[in-house]
């Protein structure tokens, strides 16, 4: 199979693109990279700095002396902002509640962008985020929307919490959703959109492995076609 495509895995929030997009990238071989994440590591920088989170000046000053990386790691993928390891900082509830104010603004969005499009530029790169398909690498190959309903993405994510012996409501968890999907969905740039070309799948009742092995499906489907 041709192993220099890019795929798009875009959608709201506890979708299950992470986890997916991760395992699709190590069956085929390719590179992962969680978008998201990056959004994460500019808000935990700023929160760390006391900068203000409406300052868009002072946070895209903040950007022209950040570096962000990214390791293969297991279960998940570990980031390092500045050379320091922050895979579970930027999960933190704090920075999870205010990502959305981070990643509506214009300077942030067109560093990460580049940034983005950098990494995928060879392609053999499965990317997730709100945007990829639609804005970030309008010529994937591959545009997958996962979707899900807020009670699953909601259960989902209180599993996650418990699992990692985090206190959590699941109702306050369900709120924290719908907030967080309107803000992503209602944002002026780039606002979370299925690409009028991208495949959704519904994964509310779905195994991550039904949902890897429909994508995979798709992927082989779009190497017929070339
Ligand atoms: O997928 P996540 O929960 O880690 O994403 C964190 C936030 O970043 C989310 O509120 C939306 C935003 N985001 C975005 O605006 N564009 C992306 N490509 C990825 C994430």
């Amino acid at each position: 199979m041709n192993n220099k495509y890019q795929i798009a895995i875009d959608g709201p929030a506890s979708a299950g693109k992470s986890t997916v997009a991760k395992i699709v990238a190590k069956d085929l071989q390719y590179v992962y990279c969680d978008t998201g994440a990056m959004y994460r590591v500019v808000t935990l920088k700023a929160i760390q700095n006391g900068i203000d989170l409406n300052d868009e000046t002072k946070i895209s000053e903040m950007l022209n002396d950040t570096d962000i990386r990214f390791e293969l790691g297991e279960p998940v993928q570990k980031v390092f902002l500045d050379g320091n390891e922050v895979t579970e900082d930027i999960r933190q509830t704090n920075v999870t509640n205010s990502v959305s104010t981070i990643a509506a603004q214009k300077a942030v969005r067109e560093v990460l962008t580049n940034w983005q499009r950098d990494l995928a530029k060879n392609g053999g790169i499965v990317m997730d985020g709100r945007d990829i398909g639609s804005a970030v690498l309008p010529n994937a190959e591959v545009k997958i929307f996962l979707i899900a309903s807020v009670q699953e993405r909601a259960e989902r994510r209180y599993k996650e919490n418990i699992a990692k012996g985090m206190e959590t409501d699941l109702e306050q968890l369900k709120k924290e959703i719908e907030i967080r999907d309107h803000k992503d969905s209602t944002r002026k740039i780039s606002p979370l959109t299925k690409a009028s070309d991208a495949i959704e799948v519904d994964t509310t009742s779905m195994s991550i492995q039904d949902v890897v092995n429909e994508i995979l499906r798709i992927v082989e489907n779009a190497s017929k076609r070339k």
